[in-house]
């Protein structure tokens, strides 16, 4: 007997599958003469041209402060290579596409579980996961890793990872429920001299919380472009 929920999440990744499969070529098409499209200028401009464009699936994760706020301690996502769609019309609206089916998941469905749906396209449309990590050069704090380093044609390539630090943000055009914008350069690994987060959906905190009460995850979808690779 199939779990209502493992149907329903099937059902849900159905538009997604569709516009996996309805690809050319289902990963790895040449970026190096693409763009991002309408960067905003209070952004870093790339200086190296663009290795991977992915859609990004997961949470941000955050803690109460004692000032009643949520503050950002991280976030989990796996990445799906979408550059053979990049210069077709489902490039643009990927990222609703993704947060829709993320949205409508039930609530009890972790990224591991949704993403497990999609498996069947697992390889090489699975690029890799996003998580955080000590900074790699003082080992304090944590920042953000892109790790391609199980999946594809970098399966066990140890360079095949980046750590970096953010170098600017806006707010998400498109609105406050939208994490922002970011830019940002690379500290460590040879998978990327820069990294962008654009295209957000959601991943926002509530505006206050009760001091004392547990972290949050909070579900997004955005792209992530990666620069100037050398792996
Ligand atoms: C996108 O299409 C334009 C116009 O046809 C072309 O010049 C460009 O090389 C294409 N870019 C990629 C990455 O396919
Ligand atoms: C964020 O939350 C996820 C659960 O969605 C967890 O697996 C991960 O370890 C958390 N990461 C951080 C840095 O808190
Ligand atoms: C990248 O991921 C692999 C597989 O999970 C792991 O063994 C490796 O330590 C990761 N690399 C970095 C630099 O985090």
């Amino acid at each position: 007997m199939v779990a209502i929920s493992t149907l329903v999440s099937v059902a849900l990744s159905l538009p997604l599958v569709m516009v996996f499969s309805g690809a050319v070529k289902p990963s790895g098409c040449d970026l190096s003469k693409a763009q991002i499209a309408n960067l905003p200028s209070a952004l870093t401009q790339p200086t190296t041209s663009l290795s991977f464009v992915a859609i990004a699936i997961g949470t941000q994760n955050y803690t109460c402060s004692s000032a009643g706020t949520y503050t950002n301690i991280g976030a989990v996502a796996e990445l799906f290579d979408i550059s053979c769609l990049y210069n077709t019309s489902s490039f643009g609206v990927i990222p609703d596409l993704a947060i829709g089916v993320w949205k409508a998941a039930p609530p009890s469905l972790t990224p591991q579980q949704i993403i497990s749906k999609l498996q069947p396209l697992s390889s090489p449309v699975v690029l890799g996961e996003h998580y955080y990590v000590p900074n790699p050069l003082t080992g304090q704090g944590l920042n953000p890793e892109w790790n391609f380093s199980s999946h594809g044609r970098f399966k066990g390539n140890a360079d095949a990872y980046v750590v970096a630090a953010k170098a600017n943000n806006i707010a998400a055009p498109t609105g406050s429920q939208d994490i922002d914008w970011v830019s940002l350069k690379s500290l460590a690994g040879k998978l990327a001299q820069q990294v962008y987060r654009t295209d957000t959906q959601l991943g926002q905190p509530p505006a206050s919380c009760t001091p004392g009460s547990p972290d949050i995850t909070i579900r997004y979808a955005s792209k992530y472009w990666l620069f100037g690779s050398s792996v």
